[in-house]
């Protein structure tokens, strides 16, 4: 698996390839299916479904990876907090009994991912790894402490700080999260990728505190229950801290377009992402490709996006950018 390969240090002359959220919106076959379940996180919890969804982009643009089609708040939904998609405005999440949720375990219908997961594993192609994913404290916390309120991150940082249960919150998950890594890892799993895309809403002080204390915990978990785990560490805005803070743990970092590639350059770690998902939209993104091959081109490297595909992207871009990265021999 050129993935894995590529996590471990090799590498590679062509770039293994795959897309944040490449089982989504942008594809025809993806609206088409979502239409019969319309609520999402039924459409999540349904095996059949979501063993299509998560193959859809592999049978299109055969990338040289599958990511579990699932999504970050499974963990407050099975925590017992209800999750909403509103059409335009995104997650909402009720309030919640936060006593009884810090005290109860995970419902163990979660399980019906792990079935998911050993289900594509077996249907995928050997040579494609199967990316499961998590979505770190933080971030998680971010949208179950707004309670009903909508994509405002306004004053987020100073509520957290007085919100009482705060630490508690962020323990909890970070043993919920780990746990889900792990049993995402022993079904199948050949990768996990941790999601914390609102880290820079997080102030320099914070940053220990928040992100890279809680991630270490669940990375040094991961690897103890499952020995050699590959793992990438996705921070949107903070790469250049996150490699500072948390290389030693031997992970993979995923770049997004907001770093600058070259500020990384003396790093010997795997990197993942960087191009900029306005520009796969807009179609003039054949420069900044060959940029980021160039400055990889000595370096074990996992091509991506910055952050996840627009849901407007037409389908032949993304074709393009995968012949791009693919013509080079
Ligand atoms: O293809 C894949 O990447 C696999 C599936 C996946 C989804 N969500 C499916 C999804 C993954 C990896 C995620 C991660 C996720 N979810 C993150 C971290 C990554 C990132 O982009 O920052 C976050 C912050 C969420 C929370 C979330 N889920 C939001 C904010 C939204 C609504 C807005 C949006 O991006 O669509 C979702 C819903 C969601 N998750 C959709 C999909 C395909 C769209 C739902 C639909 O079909 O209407």
């Amino acid at each position: 698996m050129k993935i894995v390969r590529a996590l471990n240090g090799h590498i590679e002359i062509q770039k293994p390839i795959w897309i944040m959220r490449q089982a989504g919106r942008y594809l025809p076959e993806y609206r088409a299916l979502r239409k019969k379940s319309p609520n999402f996180m039924d459409f999540c919890l349904n095996p059949e479904m979501v063993v299509e969804a998560t193959l859809q982009p592999i049978v299109r643009f055969d990338f040289d990876a599958a990511i579990i089609f699932s999504d970050i708040l499974v963990i407050p939904h099975f925590l017992g907090q209800s999750v909403h998609f509103k059409e335009g405005v995104g997650p909402i999440l009720e309030r919640a009994n936060w006593q009884e949720l810090l005290q109860t375990p995970t419902q163990e219908d979660i399980h019906i991912i792990y079935e998911s997961i050993k289900n594509v594993r077996r249907e995928l192609d050997s040579q494609k790894a199967l990316i499961g994913f998590v979505g770190c404290p933080w971030t998680i916390a971010s949208y179950m402490i707004r309670e009903g309120k909508t994509n405002s991150f306004e004053g987020l940082v100073t509520h957290a700080k007085t919100w009482p249960l705060f630490n508690k919150l962020m323990d909890k998950l970070t043993t919920v999260i780990s746990d889900h890594a792990v049993r995402q890892l022993r079904s199948g799993a050949n990768v996990v990728q941790l999601f914390e895309s609102w880290a820079s809403a997080v102030p320099a002080e914070l940053q220990q505190m928040w992100l890279f204390e809680p991630a270490e915990k669940i990375i040094r978990q991961i690897q103890k229950q499952v020995p050699g785990a590959n793992v990438i560490y996705y921070g949107k805005g903070i790469a250049g801290q996150a490699i500072k803070n948390l290389q030693h743990l031997g992970v993979g970092f995923g770049v997004s377009q907001d770093t600058r590639l070259s500020s990384l350059k003396d790093t010997s770690v795997c990197l993942q992402g960087n191009l900029d998902p306005q520009k796969l939209l807009d179609g003039n993104f054949r420069g900044d490709v060959l940029n980021i091959l160039e400055f990889s081109k000595d370096r074990p490297f996992i091509v991506n996006l910055g952050h996840g595909i627009l849901p407007e992207t037409p389908v032949s871009h993304v074709e393009g950018f995968v012949d791009l990265v693919r013509s080079r021999q």
